[in-house]
Formats: C-alpha cells, structure tokens, sequence
C-alpha cells in the first residue's frame, strides 16, 4: 500500500494557521504533489453539521459531550476523507487534528487530557501524523488578532484570555513530550519566513 504524508497545523485561534496552511498547499502543488487541504472540526458534510453544533450551539454543551462531538466529527473525518487520501499516497494538510482536543478540552480542566486523547485514539484507529506544526503564539496577541478581523466570536474564541493561557501551555508541553513529531515555529515572524521554516521541515519527509 502506498502511503501518503500526513501534516497537522496546530496552535491557538488567530495563530496564522490557515494562511500558512494555504501557503504551503501552493508549494507542494507547485511541486507536482497531489495535496488534500482539510481541517477539523467541518472537513466532511456530516462534520460541517458537527462544526455548527460545536462551534455555534447557544447554551452550554458539557465538556464530556463536547470532546466527544470533536471525536465524532474525527472519526467520520479520518475514514472517509483522510485515510483514503493517505492510501492513495496524497499529502494531506490539515488544520486542527487530537492535539487540539488534548490542548482545549484538557485545558477546560474539567477532563483528564490522556482520556481526551484516548477517545480520539480510537475514533481514529491510532491514526498519527508525520508532522505537527505548532504556530506558537502569545493569547493577548493572537486575540488582538482576531479582535481585528472577526465580528462573530465562536464559543471557544469567546473564553477568558486564561484559558488561552493554558491552551498555549498545553500545546507547548505536548511539543516538548513528541520533539520528533512537532515543529514550534514562533508565529509572530512574518508569513515568508514562517513559509520558509515550514518547507525546509516539510522538505525533508518528502
Ligand atoms: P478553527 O476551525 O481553527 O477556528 P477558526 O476557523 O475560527 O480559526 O477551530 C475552531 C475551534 O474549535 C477552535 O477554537 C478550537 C476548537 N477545537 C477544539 O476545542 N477541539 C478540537 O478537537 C478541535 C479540532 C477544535
């Protein structure tokens, strides 16, 4: 079976994810590689209905239900979409992937983050990435951000900055525990040098 590169954009809301994701799609295009561009939670019909409940439901969700809608939303994601493309041998770039549910909903505080993570191991069947790209950024700064472009918070944007504190944390003490999986980029240098980091990383799994 041929077997394609897995790579998961992670970090905080306003990091830059998505600008970066984009950019390196076009590189790898560019390049003649066959790219599959997702994210979660949304990356299939059923998890666009998912996405809305999660991101947009009015009233509280408990936490339990919460990480379990995200696995929900995984689960369809990886068999229909992204182990198909990886089987086929396409690169895919994904933005958000398990990290994102261990950093938020392990950093609610209410949930064990391993148990997070084990929901997600089996919703997946143990599907890891090749690499992780963690746009590191401060919270205040990733907010301003936001604060700039957005009109509409969703309920995980509209948390208190310490929770965007512990998130940061989070994801920083997953790179440090997975060195070979993780590349920490600071994402407060500008787009073309990120872009530049990236590729040099990416370069080197192809
Ligand atoms: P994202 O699509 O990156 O939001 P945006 O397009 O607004 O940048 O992610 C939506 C939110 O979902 C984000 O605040 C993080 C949260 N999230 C979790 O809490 N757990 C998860 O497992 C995932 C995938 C996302």
């Amino acid at each position: 079976m041929s077997r394609g590169v897995f790579i998961t954009l992670e970090g905080g809301d306003g990091s830059g994810k998505t600008t970066q994701a984009e950019l390196l799609r076009e590189w790898l295009a560019a390049e003649g590689r066959t790219v599959v561009r997702t994210r979660e939670p949304g990356g299939t019909e059923v998890g666009v209905e998912v996405r809305e409940i999660v991101l947009h439901h009015r009233g509280d969700i408990s936490p339990r239900a919460e990480a379990l809608l995200y696995a929900a939303d995984r689960a369809h994601h990886v068999a229909t979409l992204v182990r198909p493309a990886l089987e086929r041998g396409d690169i895919v770039i994904q933005d958000r992937y398990i990290d994102s549910s261990v950093a938020y909903q392990g950093a609610g505080r209410v949930l064990d983050p391993e148990e997070v993570r084990g929901i997600s191991e089996w919703a997946t069947e143990g599907l890891r990435p090749d690499l992780t790209i963690l746009l590191d950024l401060d919270a205040d700064v990733a907010r301003g951000r936001l604060d700039e472009s957005r009109t509409r918070f969703d309920r995980l944007e509209a948390e208190a900055s310490d929770f965007h504190d512990r998130v940061r944390e989070a994801y920083l003490a997953l790179a440090a525990a997975d060195p070979d999986r993780f590349l920490v980029v600071d994402a407060g240098l500008p787009v073309d040098e990120l872009a530049a980091t990236i590729r040099d990383r990416v370069a080197g799994l192809l």
